[in-house]
């Protein structure tokens, strides 16, 4: 038997084989602004929502191409998120994924763009998926929800909560709803559009959007904990970025032990409510428990 970290390494260079595809060509009088982008998307990181995107399509029965171009463009507007969320004005991190911010090479001007010019680029790639299957309307579903989750109801929202509620204390269902809108709603968003894109109905879809909800909290939990006690070379990013800014986390409300308990038990229900529907996916589940166990 193949085991996980192989097949994980395997599934992470298809990804990466998806994505190199979309990359654009540096040239141009925006040729600044590519480089950019391309410096971002190919700096690495754990591709963890194409992975989750694809294994939930996989799960219901999902195994066309159609699938691809929305797996490259999650992880565009993922992401966007990243460069936008490093710059000065929101959490001023220098590191991302090991290399230097898109801003301190590149100036803030130029990130701004190129995260803007990530996530409009995104959709303009998952739009392909349309004349892939022409008259499937699964794929205008899977559309809307690319839109609508990393927007204000979803990672925006999330995010305007995070910065704007910087430095105050925070309440539990105050952090529970910058968690999943910020980090919960593209995790939701990847395994919704698996699901529908492989035609699950529509009450298991409604499930997997609650179940992505829970990973992603645990994910940012997790996240929240990696900023203490992980390092910087294995998380890619600065430690302690959440203290230097004055963030209430879920780790400094509920102290560390009670937050690892927390992700060790969102996950086990997520892997038990994943088992009643669709098909069986090992190698989803033992994402998931990877998940818990990561240090990156
Ligand atoms: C970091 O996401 C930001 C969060 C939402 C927690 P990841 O931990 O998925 O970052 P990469 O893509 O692996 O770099
Ligand atoms: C950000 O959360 C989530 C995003 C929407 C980018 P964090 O600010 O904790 O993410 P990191 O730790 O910088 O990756
Ligand atoms: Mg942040
Ligand atoms: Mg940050
Ligand atoms: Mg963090």
């Amino acid at each position: 038997m193949i085991d996980f970290k192989q097949q994980l390494q395997e599934r992470v260079m298809v990804i990466e084989e998806i994505l190199n595809q979309y990359l654009l060509e540096e040239t141009g009088y925006q040729k600044i602004v590519i480089q950019a982008m391309n410096y971002t998307l190919k700096a690495g990181g754990k591709r963890i929502r194409p992975l989750l995107m694809l294994e939930t399509y996989k799960k219901f029965g999902g195994t066309e191409k159609v699938i691809e171009p929305f797996m490259a463009a999650i992880e565009m507007i993922h992401t966007y998120s990243l460069v936008h969320d490093d710059l000065p004005a929101l959490d001023n991190d220098d590191y991302r994924r090991g290399r230097k911010t898109a801003h301190i090479v590149y100036g803030e001007d130029m990130a701004i763009l190129a995260g803007d010019a990530l996530l409009n680029y995104a959709f303009e790639v998952a739009s392909t998926a349309f004349s892939m299957k022409e008259g499937d309307v699964s794929i205008g579903r899977a559309f809307q929800v690319l839109a609508s989750k990393p927007g204000i109801h979803g990672m925006i929202g999330g995010q305007t909560a995070d910065v704007e509620l910087t430095g105050k204390p925070l309440t539990l269902e105050q952090i529970l709803f910058i968690h999943r809108n910020k980090t919960g709603a593209l995790l939701e968003a990847s395994m919704m559009i698996g699901a529908i894109l492989a035609g699950a109905k529509e009450e298991d879809v409604i499930k997997i959007q609650q179940i992505g909800s829970n990973i992603g909290l645990a994910f940012q939990i997790e996240d929240d904990i990696l900023d203490i006690i992980g390092t910087e070379e294995e998380i890619g990013k600065p430690v302690n970025s959440d203290e230097r800014n004055g963030k209430t986390t879920y780790v400094s409300l509920k102290g560390m032990e009670q937050a690892k308990e927390d992700v060790k038990q969102l996950t086990k229900e997520a892997i038990t409510q994943l088992s009643q529907i669709g098909t069986e996916n090992t190698f989803l589940t033992e994402l998931l428990q990877y998940l818990i166990n990561r240090t990156h």
